[in-house]
């Protein structure tokens, strides 16, 4: 009776491929949906996440940010600003996330933990810096420094002249170095977190429902009479490993694809069930199927052609400058990296993958990847992609083979 129905079925996926039979055989071809969208079509951003649309400029997918401008602005006389309305503003959190998520600076330093991503400003009254320097770095950093981290404030329209004038006159009066009140104000001396949890530990991870779901759904059978477990009866055994060699370049979709979209397609293909990415059944099987592999050292294909190709893709995309921040995945994950910014103590990239899908303790949520691919746009300001989106696919591929060798441990917890 199974034999048959799986005869049937694969026939069926088999002819709808254009395969011959005895081809069919000899490759065993996974079955996969090939529609256009493996996630919601069109994507609309996540409840609770910021709705602003940040189309004006680039995203991981197209170019849209105006050119850098070319030459400073001149200025026709000395910059005379409300110092005391620019130490508050330079620490506004709601404008970009302020200046101290980078710097120091003096007095400001005081609050809301500043970062050490950029030079201590505590002294830069004394540098001897023209009105105009100032100005035009603040306006926009990059008539000096093209490749600078610090996102083009004036340009970007996050802060008035007359505001940016106000900053300057604050910087101006920054004379002594920074009095940190606790070592904890201090981003050179700030302990760095360390999240020590037992992550497989249902009592301490919330995550683990996935599991428990992922284990359900696999027996669960759709109006067609299928399940996961039609096909595949023994889970634990088969797909001991196979997490940890996605995601992959696949022919069929000409990208890469990854845990997540391979459950949607597959699903689609065998089942017939919908389990679009980013809804909670999607989430759970994506767990469960990472679950199955936990201990196993990532391993992904970065040998053929197509993966090279595709990291190589990847590379570049995490250099660019997206959002209204402009900022590029490298900027914070690169430059920043063991550094403080905004807050917030930036890991080594190896470390970031093997624990994906992850709870977050702070959202009481479970993040698959595509997921923390999006938040990390949106936050500098930038639109998202579609989870299912090909620069995400390459970008994933380039993370994983980052952090080859580390073992899978999914669900992860994060903050
Ligand atoms: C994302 C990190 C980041 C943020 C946020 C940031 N900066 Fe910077 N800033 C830098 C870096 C890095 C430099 C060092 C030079 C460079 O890389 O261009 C710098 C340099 C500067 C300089 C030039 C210093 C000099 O020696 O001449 C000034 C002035 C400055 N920042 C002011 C500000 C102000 C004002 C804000 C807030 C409106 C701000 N920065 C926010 C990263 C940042
Ligand atoms: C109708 C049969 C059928 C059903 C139902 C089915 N699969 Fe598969 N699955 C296959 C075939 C055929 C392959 C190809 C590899 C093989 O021969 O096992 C495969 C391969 C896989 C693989 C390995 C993928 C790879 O890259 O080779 C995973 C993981 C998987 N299936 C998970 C699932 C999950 C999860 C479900 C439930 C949503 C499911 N399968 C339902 C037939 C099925
Ligand atoms: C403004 C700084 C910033 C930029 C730009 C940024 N991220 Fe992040 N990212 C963070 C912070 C902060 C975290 C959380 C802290 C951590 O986990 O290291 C994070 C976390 C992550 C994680 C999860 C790490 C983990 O261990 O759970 C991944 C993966 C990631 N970012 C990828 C990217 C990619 C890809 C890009 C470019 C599209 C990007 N980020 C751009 C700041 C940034």
């Amino acid at each position: 009776m199974r034999a048959g129905i799986l005869a049937a079925v694969a026939i069926g996926i088999f002819v709808a491929a254009g395969l011959s039979e005895a081809n069919a055989q000899a490759k065993r071809p996974t079955p996969l949906d090939t529609g256009p969208s493996a996630s919601m079509s069109p994507w609309k951003r996540y409840p609770g996440w910021p709705a602003a649309d940040y189309s004006k400029y680039n995203t991981l997918g197209n170019l849209a940010s105006a050119p850098a401008p070319k030459e400073p602005i001149k200025l026709t006389g000395p910059v005379e600003g409300d110092a005391a309305k620019g130490a508050k503003l330079v620490a506004d959190r709601r404008r970009g996330g302020s200046c101290l998520a980078c710097h120091v600076m003096g007095p400001a330093g005081n609050a809301d933990l500043p970062g050490n991503v950029a030079p201590d400003l505590s002294e830069i009254g004394n540098a001897g810096r023209e009105d105009e320097w100032l100005y035009n770095y603040v306006f926009d950093a990059r008539v000096y420094n093209p490749e600078t981290v610090m996102p083009p404030w004036g340009s970007h329209g996050f802060f008035t002249d007359a505001e940016i004038r106000d900053m300057v006159a604050f910087l101006k009066t920054l004379k002594a170095p920074a009095v940190f009140k606790t070592a904890l104000d201090n981003p050179e001396k700030r302990p760095q977190p360390i999240e020590k949890r037992d992550n497989l530990d249902p009592l301490e991870n919330p995550g683990m429902w996935a599991v428990e779901k992922g284990q359900e759904l696999w027996k669960v059978k759709t109006t067609a009479g299928f399940s996961c477990n039609t096909c595949h009866s023994d889970p634990a055994s088969s797909f001991k490993t196979w997490a940890a060699t996605m995601p992959k370049w696949e022919p069929r979709l000409n990208k890469v694809l990854g845990v997540e979209e391979f459950v949607t397609r597959h699903a689609k293909a065998t089942t017939g069930d919908t389990w679009l990415m980013e809804t909670d059944n999607n989430r759970a099987m994506s767990v469960y199927l990472h679950f199955l592999a936990n201990g196993t050292p990532i391993k992904v294909d970065t040998e053929s052609a197509e993966a090279k190709a595709a990291i190589a893709r990847g590379v570049e995309l995490t250099k660019r400058k997206v959002g209204a921040l402009n900022m590029a995945c490298t900027d914070c994950h690169g430059i920043a990296v063991n550094k403080w910014i905004r807050g917030q103590w930036m890991g080594e990239p190896k470390g970031q993958y093997d624990h994906f899908p992850t709870w977050r303790t702070s959202l009481l949520a479970v993040w698959d990847i595509r997921q923390r691919f999006q938040w990390c746009s949106v936050n500098i300001r930038g639109n998202e992609l579609p989870p299912d989106s090909k620069e995400y696919g390459d970008l994933e591929l380039y993370l994983a083979s980052q952090n080859e060798g580390l073992k899978m441990s999914v669900p992860g917890i994060r903050h």
